[in-house]
């Protein structure tokens, strides 16, 4: 073996251990305020041993050194723990059932509700937007009359400032783009060099903010809440937490629809019925 290939493998087969975690965690919370507690340890330590190869550091107290001496280094590691991929339309037939099933009888019983009230859904861990904003091409193209007479609002939260800043941009890649029809790609995307941008009339439609998921006391009412691919990288308890969070602030017959690998955990199981079981939708008891 040459020397590259023999540290090529060392890198590859870095490991982090829990005193090595513990330390990092200590770093980021003092440094950057943010806790990485909640977090599953090994989804942690996998996303850590992937900056350390990027940093070319071999074991972890040499990238621990690093993560006190570099402010980029600890914004590149807080951006790898919390994972930024989504799409537009991501997981298609969960849209379709939205548009088919869940949001008709939403217009129709905030209809047939006395109290007139705003129409409100929550997009939590919303990474650069694609899933609020699919959201709204939804709204836009089969429930326009409904908007007319319905006050309806979009909220789309984060705890990552950066990729918030990048979600009100709404410009994308291709591969975001990848689940899109081509009448709707037509219709809202025009080209900005290799990029795409999104069109303002459904832009306007999402207010985006920074918001810990951890924090449930500041959860605000609403009648639809995604959370999909967000929950799967938290302990269960605290899955359980973020659950009964959203629960509390559902009215009875509001929505909840999780990501496709993740489900109701302990007693929230008492607050929902299943109205898909194949696209995680469930409606508050
Ligand atoms: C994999 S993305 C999911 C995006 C979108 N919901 C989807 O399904 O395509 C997970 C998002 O959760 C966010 N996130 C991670 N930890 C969070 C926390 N404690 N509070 C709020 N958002 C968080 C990440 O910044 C990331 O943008």
């Amino acid at each position: 073996m040459t020397n590259i290939q023999s540290v090529h493998t060392l890198v590859e087969s870095l490991e982090v251990g829990d005193d090595a975690l513990a330390e990092i965690s200590l770093i980021l919370e003092m440094r950057r305020n943010f806790s990485i507690s909640p977090y599953k340890d090994k989804c942690m330590k996998r996303r850590i041993a992937i900056r350390m190869r990027s940093c070319r550091c071999l074991d972890a107290a040499t990238y621990c050194n690093l993560l006190r001496q570099s402010e980029q280094e600890l914004d590149l590691l807080k951006k790898a723990l919390t994972i930024h991929v989504s799409q537009f339309f991501r997981n298609p037939s969960m849209f379709e059932k939205l548009q088919t099933v869940v949001l008709p009888s939403l217009f129709k019983k905030i209809l047939a509700d006395c109290e007139k009230t705003n129409l409100r859904f929550w997009s939590l861990g919303c990474a650069g937007g694609e899933e609020a904003y699919s959201l709204g091409i939804i709204l836009r193209e089969f429930f326009a009359q409904q908007l007319l007479t319905t006050p309806t609002e979009i909220h789309a939260s984060d705890i990552d400032e950066d990729i918030l800043l990048a979600a009100a941009l709404a410009e994308y890649n291709e591969d975001r783009l990848k689940d899109l029809p081509d009448s709707i790609r037509e219709r809202y995307f025009i080209s900005n060099g290799p990029r795409m941008r999104l069109s303002s009339q459904i832009r306007e439609m999402v207010s985006f903010h920074q918001q810990n998921i951890m924090d449930v006391e500041s959860f605000v009412p609403c009648q639809l809440v995604l959370c999909r691919n967000t929950l799967i990288y938290f302990t269960r308890p605290d899955q359980e937490k973020i659950i009964h969070g959203i629960a509390h602030i559902l009215p009875t017959g509001g929505i909840l629809v999780l990501g496709k690998s993740e489900t109701l955990v302990g007693e929230t199981r008492k607050l929902f019925t299943t109205v898909c079981p194949v696209e995680r939708i469930y409606r508050r008891v």
